[in-house]
């Protein structure tokens, strides 16, 4: 109950935070076909909060905006239109990670939010109602140009509407809905201009939950990114998050084969029909100290007809597994902390007010283990009273089965998405 009380007040604030401050403090260095990556909380991100909060609050607000992510994620399987958020409740789903683009000529700059989930890039373009006060100016771009609706890019969009010449769609994102038009532009990403690039233009939006300065989708469906930038890219990037402690660093977001890891663990990346765009992958069982702990097959089984399975996904923070895969992981990561009885923060329930020694978590994919180091695994309170699992069953609510590698775990982990040859690859890497 208290934590509930604690984060009514602190999304509103947080809300209002995002509204204003939009300046940019820092010198972003992208240097080749390489981005970096901030955390929102980071000095560089205009959208951090303007004070800074409690430990306790990060964790609980983060962990709201996972349940909303989780139902989003969900309902990206499920292909339902509207989004069951819980109402009443200002549910931000904005983004954990952002990049630096330069849309335009001459280039606007514009801090849009990385989603490996999501195929679209859409921005808040100029005369758009409800969107943040930083929009790219469509006007003053010489190379800007909607699209209309015989465009073949047109009949990629889910639903069109067609009302004028200018295709435009509706969509919803978390607890938001979008009108935009659809139209094309330079995005200039590092040093690489690609011209012509079919994106989302903003026109009206409802909600908090789209990212304020817009958002790039690295999914690998027909108008992403990866689809759209073949011949530059190949379909192949990596990313590095940086750990959300250490906000004075950035991490990297690095488009295309060239500089790409050649030793890299590896597991084949699988595809859901049902969600083509989402990196599946099959995790096949996890280890808690020497133990692979007892998992019921069907928790972890992929099923490309339901999508249920394993993804990666940099947007949901702290790892959700489905409930059978987290009791027992739970119960056996709490076995070996020894006799201490657990108490709970916010979502989590598997916290200690006393120091521990913590047992190791691997996750075991097929052809490839990866054992979490302990900053992935555990989350500790500023003054180091308090240490928690940083792992939760998925959201009640959320029927679909549906394991999330979170970006938390994924934190100092160089994460490479090999399309062309069907394969994702896990590797530490020191980023922040
Ligand atoms: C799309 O959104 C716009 C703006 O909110 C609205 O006027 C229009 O009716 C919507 N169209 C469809 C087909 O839902
Ligand atoms: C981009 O679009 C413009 C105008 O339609 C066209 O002249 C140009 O050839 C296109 N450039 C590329 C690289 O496709
Ligand atoms: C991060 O940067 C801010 C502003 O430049 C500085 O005040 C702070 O000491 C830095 N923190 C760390 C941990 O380096
Ligand atoms: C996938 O799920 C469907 C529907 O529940 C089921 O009929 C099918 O057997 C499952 N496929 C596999 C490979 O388990
Ligand atoms: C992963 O760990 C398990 C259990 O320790 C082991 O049997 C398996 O061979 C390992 N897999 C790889 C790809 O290293």
């Amino acid at each position: 109950m208290k934590t509930f009380l604690l984060c009514v007040p602190f999304f509103f604030f947080f809300f209002l935070s995002i509204a204003q401050g939009l300046n940019l403090k820092c010198d972003i260095q992208d240097q080749g076909s390489t981005l970096q990556v901030f955390h929102i909380f980071s000095p560089c991100s205009p959208f951090r909060p303007s004070k800074s909060i409690s430990w306790e609050e990060t964790v609980i607000e983060m962990q709201q905006r996972d349940q909303a992510r989780l139902q989003y994620l969900s309902s990206l399987v499920a292909k339902k239109s509207v989004v069951p958020i819980a109402s009443g409740r200002q549910i931000i789903q904005s983004p954990t990670y952002i990049v630096r683009a330069q849309i335009g000529t001459p280039p606007q700059t514009m801090l849009m939010a990385m989603d490996t989930s999501n195929d679209a890039a859409w921005v808040p373009c100029s005369g758009c109602v409800g969107c943040s006060s930083t929009v790219f100016n469509s006007a003053t771009s010489t190379t800007f140009k909607n699209l209309d609706c015989g465009a073949v890019q047109c009949q990629q969009v889910p639903v069109p509407t067609c009302g004028g010449s200018v295709c435009g769609f509706n969509i919803s994102y978390g607890g938001s809905t979008i009108a935009a038009s659809l139209s094309q532009d330079t995005f200039t990403l590092a040093t690489d201009p690609v011209p012509n690039y079919t994106f989302g233009c903003i026109q009206k939006t409802t909600g908090s939950s789209a990212p304020p300065q817009g958002l790039l989708g690295l999914g690998r469906g027909p108008l992403s990114l990866l689809s759209q930038t073949q011949n530059l890219y190949q379909s192949t990037f990596s990313y590095c998050l940086p750990n959300f402690r250490s906000l004075n660093f950035s991490g990297s977001l690095r488009l295309g084969p060239n500089g790409q890891p050649q030793r890299i663990k590896t597991t084949p990346l699988l595809k859901s029909p049902r969600r083509s765009s989402l990196y599946y992958v099959n995790l096949i069982g996890i280890r808690v100290g020497r133990k692979i702990v007892d998992i019921p097959a069907s928790a972890l089984a992929f099923n490309a007809t339901t999508g249920a399975g394993t993804i990666f996904d940099s947007g949901t923070v702290y790892t959700r597994l489905v409930a059978p895969a987290y009791a027992a992981v739970r119960d056996e990561f709490r076995k070996r902390v020894g006799n201490l009885t657990p108490t709970s923060l916010g979502g989590f329930d598997t916290c200690y007010s006393v120091p521990i020694v913590a047992p190791t978590v691997t996750f075991m994919f097929s052809g490839m283990n990866v054992t979490l180091p302990e900053d992935n695994l555990l989350i500790h309170s500023t003054a180091g009273s308090i240490t928690c699992l940083a792992m939760a069953a998925s959201a009640i609510g959320v029927s679909l089965e549906l394991n999330v590698i979170a970006n938390m775990q994924q934190q100092n982990h160089r994460v490479l998405i090999d399309v062309p040859n069907s394969r994702l690859g896990v590797a530490r890497e020191q980023c922040s």
